[in-house]
């Protein structure tokens, strides 16, 4: 028999290769397209079917033997890039010893052979772009057979049916997509950890999911356990859990015994908050698993010893009984979102951490009496106001620790070294981990300053440039901060093995600044440096702050943002940043008119009217908006940049489409309160050329129509649209003009309804396989008005049909049935 070059599923795509002898494969096929003129044209679907083509006799046909395999290959074909293609053969008259397929032209794809059929993901392409396959059989007579088939592949587009708003109890998700939960609050995430029970009688939070699972990313792991950030079939996810549904996690909620909260309620409560790394496996076809032994899995939680580093660390802000030195710390609280370094390892931000803490703002005990002008300036400005703290954890009657006294930061010792006056310094920070060292410790970088940080997405890393990471401080009126490293990003850098080292070296020296937006579409980044940031003036009854050094300013860095006059927001959320052109997305959740009134909007916080929730109004910019940036040179250092406003929410169904939908949105694509937000991975089609962005929401405003929901978007740049001068409406019916820069308006192409969660729910945290091919998505406090003896939510179990149990956050990995790219 012949022995021909080929196997099946031979996929290099080498076009050179002469497998025949005398002719080549290419002049075959040239034949073969004389013959194929007439053929059908483009068949738009995911599998090309068989429809029985023309021939092409081998070369070496010979009577005698039988004659060459007859072998034919689907009809040409058009599909889109992300989707699967299936090439599909088929071999008549003298039986095959061998078969396969192989690409001659066009792009290169990985074929996987499966018979007589190869499949492929269709390529990213900015214009229809062909590509060739022929498919050869050799017979058991040594003859062989070739034909070819063109697949052209159009640009990426959205490829599914929008899902309409509801109000179900379930995620509901397109057609022609699955999902799985995967890993749920109190899944045992630790060998001999047993099972939740899910009643509140469960312990040991420190071996299992947290609670309010929020922003997520995936690391890949090799076969054999190492980093390897092409894997899209073991990894670790790593989850930030923010918050507790603590009603759910005790038999019938919290309880106060005597003044003091239990203390295995509250170690409970502690435990369930923080981060998680958990390994999850794909067991054949994106059936996802996680692996409750893994050695990588690990919980963070706000007992884990932590480290400061940058310019705070060793402050006298840092000291405390426990950390009379200022470098120590002990975790993380209140983990919102989140960013990946690009070099291996993840940032996880702490958001609402003032409130855990216990103050005495009454004036009469010794708190207010032995602090500084200044330091009770600075504990109005961050909202450290609570006279019991969120939990009560600094109630917990326990000899020999401070886990429980650490959450009182009343001043009341003689010094700070002896009480944790200054606990609430400690947080605020953005956290460092490295998820594939469960032994590291994490550390807290002084250098992107203390705020309420949703997240910290950087920038598009660029060789020679310097590393930028993007900031909001969710707060009504707070701003948007870029830290430029003092560094520029050295490409080597990205598979160092001592990722931490890494992040010392990006993380660690550099400028924090502050964003001002100009009504004309520009912006200016404002450096929060000692010497350059004048005194914070005073504010009514609030005295002039004066900066006393750098970490004076990065700890009290809202100070110091007034101070320079940044541009104050409705409510910064998530940053995300386009791969491809470098454009940088932040969600600007909402805002009510006591946050903002009429009076006080401005180009880019524009939009001031009312959105009716049944008979109740709704006044300020209750559905949010997106806006984006461009920086000057797309240099991640520099100090000004261009802006629109992206994206617009509104209830499409009431909203005056002159003045308040500004996007244009329809029942398919409307939305409020944006929140999560994230361009797909740049590793397949659906990050590449056109980026696919997800938005999520945290919606309280649009929940009479829908529950919380998550659209895939497919955004065009800064300045595709133009200016615009909307009039306002406010309380009473007052107007009020106000320009601003609009973006191009969304589309049914543009922009579509991808899930919807269930009740109560928020959908936060994005991520994906590099592949594209699964995506994992957060599901946080389902049920979150409910009671333990009446859940508002049976989620998850109800997306199983079960109307029962206590709900839990939980992520879910989501797949196409085809295997295709999601979303596309
Ligand atoms: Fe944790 Fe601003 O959302
Ligand atoms: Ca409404
Ligand atoms: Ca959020």
């Amino acid at each position: 028999m012949k022995k021909l070059g080929w196997v099946r599923g031979y996929s290099d795509g080498d076009v050179d290769t002469n497998h025949m002898g005398s002719r080549t494969l290419e002049s075959m096929a040239a034949e073969r397209y004389s013959r194929r003129q007439t053929l059908l044209g483009s068949l738009q679907a995911t599998a090309v079917a068989f429809l029985g083509t023309g021939l092409l006799a081998a070369c070496d046909d010979d009577e005698s033997k039988g004659g060459s395999p007859v072998v034919t290959a689907g009809q040409n074909a058009a599909t889109n890039s992300g989707r699967i293609v299936t090439l599909t053969g088929n071999i008549a008259g003298t039986p095959a010893a061998s078969a396969g397929w192989r690409q001659t032209g066009g792009p290169a794809v990985t074929l996987t052979a499966s018979g007589n059929n190869a499949s492929f993901i269709a390529p990213a392409v900015a214009a229809a772009t062909p590509l060739v396959f022929a498919f050869e059989a050799t017979g058991t007579n040594g003859l062989a057979g070739a034909t070819t088939t063109t697949v052209t592949v159009n640009p990426a587009m959205l490829g599914f049916t929008a899902v309409e708003k509801n109000r179900a109890d379930i995620i509901t998700i397109p057609a022609g997509y699955s999902l799985k939960v995967m890993t749920a609050l109190g899944d045992p995430i630790a060998a001999g950890v047993p099972a939740y029970r899910n009643n509140g009688t469960d312990t040991n939070f420190a071996q299992r999911i947290g609670d309010h699972g929020d922003a997520l990313h995936y690391y890949g792991l090799s076969a054999t356990g190492t980093r390897d950030d092409n894997s899209s079939t073991r990894g670790l996810l790593v989850q930030n859990h923010e918050n507790i549904s603590e009603q759910y996690l005790h038999p019938q909620g919290p309880t106060l015994v005597n003044g003091a909260r239990p203390e295995g309620e509250a170690i409970k409560e502690i435990e369930a908050h923080g981060v998680s790394v958990t390994e999850y496996r794909d067991t054949g076809n994106r059936q996802w698993t996680y692996v409750q032994d893994s050695p990588f899995n690990r919980r963070i939680t706000p007992n884990t010893p932590v480290v400061f580093h940058g310019p705070v660390r060793g402050s006298d802000l840092l000291k405390t009984a426990y950390s009379p030195g200022g470098t120590q710390g002990r975790g993380t609280i209140n983990n919102c979102a989140n960013g990946g370094t690009g070099w291996g390892t993840m940032l996880t931000c702490e958001e609402n951490w003032a409130g855990y803490f216990r103050r005495d703002n009454t004036g009469a005990g010794t708190d207010n009496a032995r602090r500084s002008a200044r330091e009770l300036t600075s504990l109005r400005r961050y909202g450290v106001n609570s006279t019991s703290g969120n939990n009560r954890w600094s109630t917990v009657q326990a000899t020999n620790t401070t886990l429980f006294r650490r959450w009182d930061a009343r001043a009341t010792a003689a010094s700070a070294t002896e009480d944790f006056r200054n606990e609430p310094n400690q947080f605020g920070w953005v956290v460092e981990l490295d998820p594939y060292d469960p032994t590291s410790v994490p550390r807290k970088r002084t250098t992107l300053g203390r705020l309420g940080h949703e997240g910290a997405w950087l920038g598009r890393l660029t060789p020679g440039q310097k590393v930028a990471v993007y900031t909001g401080d969710d707060s009504r009126r707070e701003y948007l901060y870029k830290f430029v490293s003092d560094a520029a990003w050295s490409e080597s850098d990205a598979q160092a093995t001592d990722r931490l080292a890494m992040g010392d070296k990006y993380l660690d020296s550099g400028t924090l600044h502050v964003a001002r937006f100009n009504p004309d579409g520009t912006g200016t980044w404002l450096p929060l440096v000692f010497g350059q940031v004048p005194n914070r003036p005073a504010v009514g009854a609030e005295p002039e702050y004066v900066f006393a050094d750098q970490a004076d300013i990065l700890v009290n860095a809202r100070l110091a943002a007034d101070a320079v006059g940044a541009t104050p927001m409705d409510r910064p959320e998530w940053t995300a940043t386009n791969p491809v052109n470098g454009e940088i997305y932040l969600t600007l959740t909402n805002n009510n008119a006591a946050g903002r009134p009429i009076t006080d909007t401005d180009a880019a916080n524009p939009r001031h009217y009312n959105d009716l929730k049944g008979t109740s109004n709704q006044l300020g910019n209750p559905n949010g908006h997106i806006i984006r940036l461009r920086e000057a040179g797309d240099n991640n250092a520099a100090t000004t940049f261009s802006w629109d406003i992206y994206l617009f929410g509104a209830d499409s169904a009431e909203a005056d489409p002159a003045n308040v939908n500004l996007s244009g949105l329809t029942a398919q694509n409307d939305f409020s309160s944006p929140d999560g937000l994230w361009f797909s991975r740049a590793q397949n089609p659906a990050g590449q050329v056109k980026p696919l962005l997800w938005i999520q929401t945290d919606d309280g405003a649009f929940t009479d129509r829908t529950n919380n929901q998550m659209l895939a978007a497919l955004p065009g740049t800064v300045g595709d649209g133009g200016a615009r001068t909307i009039t306002n409406t406010g309380a009473g019916g007052a107007t009020a003009q106000q320009g601003t820069i609009v973006g191009a308006a969304a589309g049914a192409a543009t922009l579509k309804r991808f899930l919807t969660g269930p009740l109560e729910c928020e959908i936060t945290g994005v991520d994906s396989t590099p592949d594209g091919r699964t995506l994992f998505v957060g599901i946080q406090h389902p049920g979150e008005a409910g009671l333990p003896e009446a859940p508002s939510s049976n989620w998850p179990q109800s997306q199983g049909g079960n109307a029962t149990g206590r709900p839990r956050s939980a992520v879910v990995a989501i797949t196409k049935d085809d295997g295709g790219v999601i979303g596309l």
